[in-house]
């Protein structure tokens, strides 16, 4: 280990109140999570402690200019009970490429691995052990200079925490593509995992939900017209056997699910096209019969299917989930890799190191 990471293990694990078979999405916490502070340029005081509150001042810049960012990523238990990551270097990636945008320190790639590695092995015993159930771990960054001025902030504070979840969405989701608020333009923060791009949806998702839907499908900024993603997902779109999701073009997030199903796909011989995506196409399809399944993508909704989409006056039902094939299967393929049922050829899954940690 190239990181001096003091570890303080808690007295009394909280581990036996789990009823992994009832787990609700992100309320559920574990043991331990890892700390840093970023001061004088450097990351410093690098630390696993028990899961606690902690105190932040009233004027710290994270509560007033929202310089925040974060990661969702998962363990799992492969069939033989081996904690593993996928994917982990790539959020390591995602994390400083969101820093930049937002004017925040890097983090080092291989301290963020090392604090992973030996904050999961620590908390093992969280992971849930069904498939479709993972450990969700939650690494983010925030502001912490006590000064209402607005600039970056010289201080931060990193924190990974961890908590078994089940689906992020329990049955099949309905959409409304969005006419009045934008999430991102190109330029603007949408490429980076920061708070706010989430604050700012909540206004436009409760609207929808008022309506009797489950969520936006954002819709690009100036003419409303090109589809860009949904709430917590990115977007895919089957029509006539093809393929079809937004290309990323600076607004739309780079999802990490959203790269592994492109390339498994495209590996699978199937057709897929990223390219700016027209509304108008969408419906065409619907209306020739050739939309035949809509799915969006993510790290905590892995792959969820879509059974409506609202635009304007129009209702896109779309064809019952039983008989679909691209999405279910995909979620099969990407389910069975994390739990090692499906061969992993790439070098995606990787091995939690179990660590000597010393107390
Ligand atoms: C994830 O998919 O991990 C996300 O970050 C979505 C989250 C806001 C629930």
């Amino acid at each position: 280990m190239k990181y001096d990471i003091k570890v303080s293990k808690t007295k009394q694990s909280r581990l036996n109140e789990v009823d992994f078979d009832n787990i609700p999405f992100g309320r559920v916490f574990s043991d331990h999570m890892f700390v840093a502070d970023y001061e004088n340029g450097k990351w410093t005081d690098l630390r696993i402690v028990p899961f606690a509150p902690f105190s932040i001042h009233p004027a710290s810049m994270v509560l007033h200019y929202g310089q925040s960012i974060f990661e969702g990523m998962k363990a799992s238990k492969n069939e033989n009970g081996q904690p593993m990551f996928f994917r982990p270097e790539m959020h390591a990636k995602r994390i400083n490429a969101s820093a930049q945008r937002m004017c925040m320190p890097d983090f080092p790639e291989d301290l963020f691995l090392e604090a992973i590695h030996s904050l999961v092995a620590l908390d093992q015993g969280w992971i849930p052990p069904q498939e479709g159930s993972a450990l969700y771990i939650r690494p983010y960054m925030f502001a912490t200079d006590e000064f209402i001025g607005v600039r970056p902030s010289d201080t931060y504070r990193f924190i990974i925490f961890t908590g078994p979840v089940g689906p992020y969405y329990a049955k099949p989701v309905s959409l409304i593509a969005e006419q009045t608020y934008i999430r991102a333009v190109a330029g603007g923060t949408g490429e980076a995992k920061t708070s706010g791009n989430y604050a700012a949806s909540l206004l436009p998702a409760r609207v929808a939900q008022e309506k009797g839907y489950d969520q936006v499908m954002w819709m690009d900024g100036k003419e409303f017209k090109y589809i860009q993603e949904v709430g917590t997902m990115n977007i895919f779109f089957v029509i006539n056997g093809k393929v079809v999701t937004p290309a990323t073009d600076g607004a739309i997030l780079k999802g990490i699910t959203r790269d592994t199903i492109l390339i498994l796909l495209r590996e699978k011989g199937y057709e897929v096209i990223e390219k700016p995506l027209h509304i108008d196409e969408v419906v065409a399809a619907f209306d020739r019969g050739e939309l035949q399944e809509v799915f969006g993508t993510g790290t905590a909704a892995v792959v969820s299917h879509v059974a409506k989409i609202a635009y304007g006056d129009r209702v896109l039902e779309l064809p019952a989930i039983e008989g679909r094939k691209i999405g279910p299967m995909i979620k099969d393929e990407i389910d069975g890799l994390r739990s090692g049922r499906i061969e992993d050829t790439h070098g995606w899954v990787e091995e939690v190191k179990t660590l000597e940690l010393v107390d």
